[in-house]
């Protein structure tokens, strides 16, 4: 498969982010809630991909398959030990990683927020508090002063609507959030020293506010990291955005899912220098609310997902009038074991984006989610979305057809 037309500067990468293929993120809430009894989680992150230690070998095997550009994030956790306290040492750890995409002809582009933060953080309000914005925007400062020459794109936070597109996805969601309903992260909130009320970590929080204090805490810092950055690079936010359908009558759902979970946050955001676009799948609305997935055996993906690689046609056409500035597609891709699914998924969603690029739509990048088969949060190891499959046991790479057929397609369009 060749794409054509595509502008000069467009990007062909992958994408990580730090808790889920560094490993030992002792430090952070998820580690914490990982970690309390009767937790949720399929299985803690351990050493996950020991990417803290394998890097130069996953960005090795990277330049040596024609990926132009590799999305990471750096760990807040790691850099703001306990408030205000920074750690050089993990600060010049990333200068290492991101010095080390330089040499091999990488570009890199780096997010400051990956679902994780300190614990610290979280235990005195975290996301869901606004006093707090202000701790991601110091936190964002120093990150975007110490790393400035070794950036080429920076997002600052991933997927700041998250939680508000959980609100819209799952019948009956309860208005506090997930943690409302799962005794565990009380027990986490407890153990920390916090209290429930008081315990913000993303993902298990009031939808959002979470969503409003990210997107408070992203225009804050943009204004901070733009004055840092000597080469002006570009500076934006990632979106998650499914692709939102209706049946008959489930009109007024959908545009309320678009309205509270992508349209307030697009808003805020359409001027910034491009928008982050992560799409998986698609919902569909009735009058009742979301229907289950219209799927047989073979299109239901281990996470519940549907099969649908067309969301990224929707979704790029969805977003691209809202908006004054280019999109990136910051991270696409499947969970499957079946990497012929895998192949078949790509082909589908970037024959969409080819026919968006025709279209005129200014369209600068594409980042496959994942790297490495990698932590997928509560589902623990299980769903594998990886162009590289990792041996648990050993943490052995191996490259699966996907990665050569990908290696093709940015050769080829390129
Ligand atoms: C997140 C990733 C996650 C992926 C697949 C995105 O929402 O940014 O961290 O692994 O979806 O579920």
């Amino acid at each position: 498969m060749i794409l054509k037309n595509l502008p000069r500067d467009f990007i062909w990468g992958t994408a990580t982010a730090a808790h889920q293929v560094e490993g030992n993120n002792t430090n952070s809430d998820f580690w914490h809630l990982e970690h309390t009894k009767d937790t949720t989680f399929a299985e803690p992150s351990g050493i996950a991909c020991d990417q803290w230690n394998k890097y130069e070998e996953d960005i090795d095997i990277m330049a040596d398959h024609s990926i132009q550009a590799y999305r990471l994030s750096v760990e807040w956790a790691r850099i703001e030990i306990s408030e205000g306290q920074f750690s050089q040492e993990a600060i010049d750890h990333y200068k290492k990683v991101l010095d080390y995409c330089r040499k091999k002809g990488l570009k890199t582009c780096v997010t400051f927020q990956h679902f994780t933060s300190p614990l610290w953080f979280t235990a005195r309000g975290g996301w869901e508090n606004q006093d707090n914005v202000d701790l991601f925007v110091r936190y964002s400062e120093k990150v975007s002063k110490e790393l400035d020459d070794y950036m080429d794109t920076v997002c600052t936070i991933n997927e700041a609507n998250l939680t508000s597109c959980f609100a819209h996805s799952f019948p009956s969601y309860p208005e506090g959030g997930m943690k409302t309903i799962m005794p565990f992260v009380s027990e986490a909130a407890k153990s920390c020293g916090s209290n429930l009320e008081n315990f913000g970590p993303f993902l298990f929080g009031h939808p959002f506010k979470i969503r409003d204090c990210m997107m408070e805490a992203h225009v804050k810092s943009f204004s901070v990291i733009k004055g840092n950055l000597n080469k002006n690079q570009p500076v934006g936010i990632t979106l998650s955005i499914m692709d939102y359908q209706c049946i008959d009558g489930g009109e007024a759902m959908r545009d309320k899912a678009h309205a509270e979970s992508v349209d307030i946050c697009l808003d805020q955001v359409k001027n910034d220098d491009f928008i982050g676009i992560q799409t998986y799948t698609r919902h569909t609305y009735g009058p009742e609310g979301i229907l289950k997935p219209n799927t047989n055996e073979s299109t239901m993906l281990v996470m519940g997902y549907e099969y649908y690689p067309e969301s990224l046609e929707n979704v790029l056409r969805y977003v691209a009038p809202k908006i004054n500035c280019p999109m990136i597609v910051t991270e696409n891709g499947i969970g499957t074991d079946d990497d012929e699914q895998r192949i078949s998924y790509v082909k589908t969603a970037l024959e969409g984006l080819q026919r968006c690029i025709d279209d005129g739509l200014d369209i600068r990048g594409y980042y496959y989610w994942s790297f490495l088969d990698n932590f997928e949060w509560l589902y623990g190891y299980k769903p594998r979305f990886g162009l590289i499959e990792v041996d648990r046991e050993t943490l052995v790479r191996k490259s699966k057809k996907s990665l050569k057929f990908y290696q093709e397609i940015i050769e080829k369009s390129s």
